[in-house]
């Protein structure tokens, strides 16, 4: 049906193009000169509107959460659209925003952070659509316009107000990363906490920032996660598996499609034809040792890390337990009277169990814990940097 509408906003659409105007006749003027001819813009709509290019890739795309899900309506807010709408997005780009967190001019002890959408941007947030990576399409309608990305600079991270940077070999990623990248942790001033506190006094009780329920580093942690920047990097040894360099987003979620994952589904699941390429892989499959011992081992390693986090409550888990899937997405297991009303710490209907107090180094192995669990490639992304980051948490305290 959206096809079929599609379809008809499109003749239409070329149809007041390509009709020519007939007013009533006036009197005959003299003849001109003859001007160059035009392009023919049946034939340049003809080059992208059709069953191979636009017809295709948006069936693909419809079966993307790109174009399914509801996570753009959050665009309406200036904080969430750089990410969650189409505008939002070409605004924080069109602008070159800054992601860095700065005192706040007319009150000294309160801080802002640059990197929102402007105001103008926001009404009515749309969703990501073609139009939104391909921002040069429809600027002259020749078939060129996939290209350039809407960007493909180095990608400046947010959750460290600026301080780090994600810059893939392949610079198609930064495109993803753009919008794939944690979110930082702030002071009820505002301020960005010093999360290398996290790690040079560790012991130390955390009071950086207060806690509630949805503490931390938000969900899209994977363009993080694949770079290697970013953790909360207890101890050394860290190092970028193959991945990095070798692959971009697309060439595991873009692949040749099969079944419903590839293309502009943007899914990667259970398509393996993107890691069976020449100087890749060549038998990878849902059951190869090489796939399953990474996943093991990061899933077994992640729980080990909620158990220890989890510890911590003494009897009661310090995160809460998703009642779907039975995991720790990484919330904090508080009672918040509007999101989390049946949250154990701090609930009036438990007799208001305190928080118990967390050091600097478990904190930063909630964030740690966070990064990898929501970057759900479960090391694929980036095995060796995933491992180490775990590892070295494990042993943080
Ligand atoms: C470079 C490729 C390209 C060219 C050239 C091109 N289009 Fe498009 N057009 C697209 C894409 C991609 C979409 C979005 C399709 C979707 O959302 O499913 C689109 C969407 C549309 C739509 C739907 C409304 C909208 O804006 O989303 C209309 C109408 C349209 N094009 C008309 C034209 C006409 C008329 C021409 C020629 C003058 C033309 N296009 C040339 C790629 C192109
Ligand atoms: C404008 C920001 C933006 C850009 C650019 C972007 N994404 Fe996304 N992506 C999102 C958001 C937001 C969601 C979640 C949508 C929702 O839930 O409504 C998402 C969802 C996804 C999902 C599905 C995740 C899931 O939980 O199932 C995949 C996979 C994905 N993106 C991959 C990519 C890749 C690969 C690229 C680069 C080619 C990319 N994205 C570019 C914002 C973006
Ligand atoms: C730096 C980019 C970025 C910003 C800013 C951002 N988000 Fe997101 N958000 C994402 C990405 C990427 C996803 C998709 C992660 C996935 O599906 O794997 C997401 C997912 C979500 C989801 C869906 C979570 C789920 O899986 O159920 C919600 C809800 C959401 N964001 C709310 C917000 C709100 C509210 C704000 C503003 C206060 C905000 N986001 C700001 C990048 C961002
Ligand atoms: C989340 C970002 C994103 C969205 C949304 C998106 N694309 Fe793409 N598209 C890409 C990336 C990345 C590539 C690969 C570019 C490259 O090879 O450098 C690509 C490649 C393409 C190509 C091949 C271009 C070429 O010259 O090689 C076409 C055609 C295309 N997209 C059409 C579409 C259409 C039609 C839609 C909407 C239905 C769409 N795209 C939506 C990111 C996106
Ligand atoms: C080497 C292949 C590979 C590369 C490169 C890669 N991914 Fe993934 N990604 C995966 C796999 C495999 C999964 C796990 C999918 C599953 O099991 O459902 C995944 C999971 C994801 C998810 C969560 C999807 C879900 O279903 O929950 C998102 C979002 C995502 N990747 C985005 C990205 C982004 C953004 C990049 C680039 C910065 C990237 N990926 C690079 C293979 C890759």
């Amino acid at each position: 049906m959206k096809i079929i509408f599609k379809l008809l906003t499109l003749l239409s659409f070329a149809g007041i193009i390509l009709a020519s105007c007939e007013g009533p006749a006036g009197p005959a003027g003299a003849d001109g000169k003859d001007g160059k001819d035009g392009t023919d813009a049946n034939e340049t709509c003809k080059l992208c509107h059709n069953s191979s290019v636009v017809l295709t890739k948006a069936i693909e795309y419809e079966h993307s959460l790109h174009f399914t899900g509801e996570a753009f309506e959050e665009g309406t807010r200036n904080s969430c659209a750089p990410c969650h709408s189409h505008q939002g997005f070409l605004d924080v780009i069109k602008n070159n925003t800054p992601a860095t967190i700065v005192v706040n001019p007319s009150d000294p002890t309160k801080y802002i952070n640059n990197y929102v959408a402007t105001a103008s941007a926001l009404p009515l947030p749309g969703s990501i659509s073609c139009f939104t990576c391909h921002s040069s399409l429809h600027k002259n309608f020749e078939s060129t316009e996939f290209l350039p990305l809407a960007t493909t600079a180095p990608v400046s991270m947010t959750m460290w107000g600026g301080a780090k940077s994600i810059n893939f070999e392949n610079t198609s990623s930064n495109l993803c990363a753009k919008c794939h990248q944690p979110r930082p942790i702030t002071a009820s001033s505002g301020a960005l906490i010093n999360y290398s506190k996290l790690i040079s006094e560790p012991a130390v009780a955390y009071n950086l920032s207060s806690i509630s329920y949805r503490t931390g580093v938000h969900y899209g942690t994977h363009g993080a996660m694949a770079a290697g920047v970013g953790g909360i990097e207890f101890g050394s040894g860290y190092e970028n598996s193959e991945h990095t360099e070798e692959a971009s987003c697309n060439s595991c979620h873009m692949a040749t499609p099969s079944g419903l994952a590839g293309g502009h589904s943007f899914n990667v699941a259970g398509n393996f034809a993107g890691c069976n390429t020449t100087d890749c892989h060549s038998s990878m499959s849902a059951t190869s040792s090489l796939l399953t011992n990474v996943q093991t081992d990061v899933a077994t390693k992640l729980n080990e890390l909620a158990a220890k986090i989890n510890a911590i409550g003494n009897g009661h888990d310090i995160l809460e337990k998703d009642p779907e899937d039975g995991q720790y997405h990484g919330y904090f297991d508080i009672y918040d009277s509007g999101s989390n009303s049946d949250g154990y710490w701090k609930n009036p209907d438990f007799g208001t169990p305190a928080f118990p107090a967390l050091t600097n180094a478990q904190f930063g192995a909630v964030l740690n814990y966070q990064l990898v669990f929501r970057d759900a490639s479960k090391g694929v992304h980036n095995y060796k940097y995933i491992k180490k980051l775990l590892e070295n948490t494990l042993t943080a305290f």
